[in-house]
């Protein structure tokens, strides 16, 4: 599979799963008409995960742009949802950027680890707060990392790392064979770069 693929044919990473609580839901990538979807899972986020996940702003514009713009073949958006029809709604957001970002590439060139933007891939994962702690996240997770290998890529690293402060992410990580590579400052706190070989 390409990731030039996934626009033209969703359905290639398309996949119904089921909840913990029993309830079904599916795992599809972001399309150009889900900015209505999109921005109330953004709006919805609680401070406290917004203090821990910050790739971009969370407003309905930033939405609209993201769709509106949207190359799953740069980088796929991963949704997992609920519901079906008008009802549908966005209650895991994934990114999966097909390449490493300028700031984490110098981050792991100082570390004397070489990213190869042409086999490497960077994860920025997030659950709507509710769901949180029940599974979705690694339901997601594997299923990216089935994308990324089909994909051709071989390891993954974290955008922007984790923060310290965040003991359950760092603990999802590991459970998926991250590992910590390095530490640096950012947002007032010490902040881990993981990385993982897929
Ligand atoms: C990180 C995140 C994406 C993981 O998704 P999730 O659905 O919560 O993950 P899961 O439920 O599949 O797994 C969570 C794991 O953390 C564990 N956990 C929960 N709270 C924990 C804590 N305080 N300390 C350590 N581990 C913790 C759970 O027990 C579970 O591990 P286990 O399956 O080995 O028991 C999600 O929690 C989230 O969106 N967090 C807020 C945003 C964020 O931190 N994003 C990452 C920024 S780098």
């Amino acid at each position: 599979m390409k990731p030039t693929d996934i626009d033209t044919n969703p359905a290639l990473i398309s996949k119904p799963i089921q909840l913990s609580s029993g309830e079904p839901a599916l795992l599809r990538p972001l399309q150009r008409d889900d900015a209505h979807r999109l921005g109330p899972y953004f709006i919805n986020l609680s401070a406290e995960t917004r203090r821990l996940y910050a790739p971009h702003a969370f407003d309905q514009e930033t939405a609209d742009r993201i769709c509106a713009e949207l190359d799953s073949s740069q980088a796929l958006r991963l949704l997992a949802t609920r519901g079906s029809g008008a009802a549908e709604e966005v209650i895991g957001y994934f990114i999966l950027v097909f390449g490493v970002h300028e700031g984490d590439r110098k981050r792991y060139e100082q570390l004397g680890i070489g990213l190869d933007g042409t086999t490497d891939c960077t994860l920025a994962p997030s659950v709507a707060d509710v769901y949180q702690s029940t599974g979705l996240g690694s339901i997601m997770l594997e299923h990216l990392y089935q994308i990324a290998r089909n994909c051709g890529r071989k390891r993954m690293v974290l955008w922007g790392g984790v923060r310290q402060d965040n003991p359950r992410a760092v603990h999802f990580y590991r459970r998926f064979g991250f590992v910590e590579k390095g530490q640096f400052p950012a947002g007032g706190v010490d902040n881990y770069d993981m990385i993982a070989p897929l």
